[in-house]
């Protein structure tokens, strides 16, 4: 019988926990039960600002609180394996933000936690829940772009906001894991999952950040999938100008494109006027300010299906298989950084 209401668990309250609370906001089934921040203030902050029952100083806490039936991971990749055993352990349904893991190797490790301990799973990747991403496959099952046959995207900003993202060896990689992580699956759902990606090829470089990470900070992946299709995702975090999110189809027949800078809004100012939207490099001047991010970014959507699918005990649209493909994927573009060469998809699932 499905659940009257849903006690959330929210481990990070930083930027994506702050987020993906507010995706909560048009879904009435969701209660907030607990959530954890490593820093006390910030924690206690955003338990009274957003009506969190409890705020608890660890993982553990949050997972086993009995309010709590699903815990939501908004925290750095090098915690995600830790907080998603965690809440199989205490039997809660768990999602996940991307990346699943830093590699395949974690990600499977979340996938065989989740199995193991029967709980409900859901991967966290807004980009497919983004309004004109779904109104782009719906115009793909329609007919009306014939076959699909490239995808590209571009994916930047001027780097990222928490030092956590900038060291390799905590993060597990650079911009190609931050951002490629969201293109892979944006191709994925565009192109259709029945159709595995079998290999990729990559470049990346420290071109700009040498001074703060060892990582990359621009990169190009093309995956290539089992019937010979292929996508281009190319990401970069040293563009000024603002957050770009640039999705392009190229069918038999036609061609879909998105752009999420291309607000509704623009605007000239003088003096500035708060927050306008994810990584404005500027507060004034000819701006760009996003109306609803939440909503426009997909949070809103994929908060909503994520919580009626558990509350429903139904798989969602997205779960840590798909999480785990990506992250197949970016390991084996890794892999091609250093080789030079096109390098198998280990392990891909049709
Ligand atoms: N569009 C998206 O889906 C999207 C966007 C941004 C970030 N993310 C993902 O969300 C995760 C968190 O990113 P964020 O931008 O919210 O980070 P953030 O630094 O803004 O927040 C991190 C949260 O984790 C907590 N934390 C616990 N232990 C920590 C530690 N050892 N180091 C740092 N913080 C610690 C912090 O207290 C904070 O509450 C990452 O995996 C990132 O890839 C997803």
């Amino acid at each position: 019988m499905a659940r009257e209401t849903v006690g959330i668990g929210m481990l990070g309250t930083g930027f994506i926990g702050q987020f993906h609370h507010q995706g909560l906001r048009h879904v009435p089934a969701a209660r907030a039960a607990a959530c954890y921040g490593r820093d006390a203030a910030r924690r206690e902050a955003f338990a009274t600002r957003n009506g969190y029952a409890r705020a608890y100083d660890t993982i553990e806490g949050v997972c086993a609180d009995p309010g709590v039936d699903l815990v939501i991971v908004s925290l750095p990749n090098e915690l995600h394996l830790e907080a998603i055993e965690t809440a199989a352990r205490h039997g809660k349904g768990v999602a996940c933000t991307k990346p699943l893991g830093r590699t395949g190797a974690e990600a499977a490790a979340a996938l065989d936690s989740v199995t193991r301990a029967g709980v409900w799973h859901g991967y966290l990747e807004n980009v497919v829940f983004g309004v004109e991403m779904v109104r782009m496959r719906e115009i793909i099952d329609a007919g009306g772009i014939g076959r699909p046959v490239t995808f590209r995207a571009r994916e930047a900003h001027s780097g990222p906001h928490a030092p956590h993202f900038w060291d390799r060896d905590t993060s597990g990689g650079g911009a190609l894991l931050d951002m490629a992580s969201h293109g892979a699956e944006a191709a994925r759902y565009l192109f259709g999952k029945d159709v595995a990606v079998r290999e990729a090829f990559a470049w990346g470089d420290t071109l700009v950040h040498g001074d703060r990470t060892t990582a990359e900070d621009n990169a190009i992946m093309i995956m290539r999938l089992e019937d010979g299709r292929a996508a281009t995702i190319d990401v970069s975090w040293s563009s000024k100008g603002g957050l770009e999110g640039r999705f392009e189809v190229s069918g038999t027949g036609g061609r879909l494109i998105s752009d999420m800078l291309s607000t509704p809004l623009r605007a000239f100012i003088e003096r500035p006027a708060g927050y306008l939207g994810e990584k404005a490099d500027t507060e004034t001047g000819w701006v760009f300010p996003a109306p609803d991010e939440t909503y426009s970014h997909g949070h809103d959507a994929m908060l909503s299906h994520m919580v009626e699918a558990f509350r429903t005990d139904t798989p969602p649209r997205e779960t840590f298989h798909d999480g785990l493909e990506v992250n197949r994927i970016l390991d084996a573009a890794y892999r091609s950084m250093r080789s030079g060469h096109w390098e198998q998809v280990h392990g891909a699932v049709a």
